[in-house]
């Protein structure tokens, strides 16, 4: 009874997943990072994957309308993400063939072309066998745009954090305000605008609430409460024999 198949696969399956997906500066990575740190999870931001080729393609002049080219760059190079090696506000590396780019992928000319690259099915398909990797590794927080939907649509627990389009450029705004950045606010919701667009209206693995995720709304919410929000959540969540997937 032990090793039966149906314990196996419960074992091996994703109920220690926690996928946070949301539109453009909805909070997620900041939530995310720290509901990893009290959960003991990985935090897994899938955002990095598509800057990461997004600055691939930027820095070989490969145009964002490319399908194919692009989808070359997405499974030829070596893209990974570990937990932070410098104390500079990071809250993971992004190593791109081997060299940081951590803050790289975060210029605002990555950002501009980031959102067209990802609409790619070739590029989406390029970049999830790794994602679904990391997420049968076991306890990870993923954050992203289609977790819950298309990456792990039986992760254990699924939110979806939104935000007034004005909150999150202005989020944005500061963030980038505070790395020494020059793009004004208006530039910043217009970006925010457009990525949202592209985000929900694309053809492939669309940003969607998932039917049975959780909506956590952030519009002037401190971020410590929406954290315990959804370490409440995950520590209530059990298996049907009763065991909690997160003790605490
Ligand atoms: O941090 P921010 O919310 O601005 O964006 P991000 O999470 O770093 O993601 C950058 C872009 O990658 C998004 O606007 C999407 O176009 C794309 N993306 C995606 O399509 N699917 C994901 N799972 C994650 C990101």
């Amino acid at each position: 009874m032990r090793n039966s198949p149906e314990i196996a696969s419960a074992a091996t399956g994703h109920q220690r997943v926690i996928a946070i997906d949301g539109p453009a500066a909805a909070g997620k990575s900041t939530v995310a990072h720290l509901l990893a740190d009290r959960l003991g999870a990985l935090l897994f931001d899938t955002g990095a994957l598509y800057r990461a080729v997004a600055l691939a393609a930027l820095r070989s002049g490969v145009s964002p309308d490319d399908e194919k080219t692009l989808s070359r760059i997405a499974a030829d190079v070596q893209i990974s993400i570990q937990p932070p090696s410098l104390r500079d506000g990071r809250h993971y590396d992004v190593h791109l063939n081997g060299e940081d780019v951590t803050w790289s992928v975060r210029e605002p000319e990555v950002g501009a072309i980031v959102s067209r690259i990802a609409e790619h099915a070739a590029v989406r398909a390029a970049l999830l066998p790794l994602q679904r990797k990391i997420a049968s590794d076991g306890q990870v927080v993923m954050v992203g745009r289609d977790i819950g939907t298309v990456v792990v649509p039986d992760a254990g627990l699924k939110v979806y954090l939104d935000a007034s389009t004005e909150e999150r450029a202005r989020r944005r705004f500061r963030e980038g305000s505070g790395r020494g950045s020059t793009q004004g606010f208006e530039a910043v919701l217009d970006e925010t605008r457009q990525r949202d667009a592209i985000d929900s209206g694309r053809q492939t693995a669309p940003l969607r609430l998932a039917a049975d995720a959780v909506r956590i709304e952030t519009d002037g919410v401190p971020i410590d409460r929406i954290v315990a929000e959804i370490e409440e959540l995950a520590r209530n969540r059990r298996d049907v024999a009763g065991t909690l997937f997160w003790p605490s």
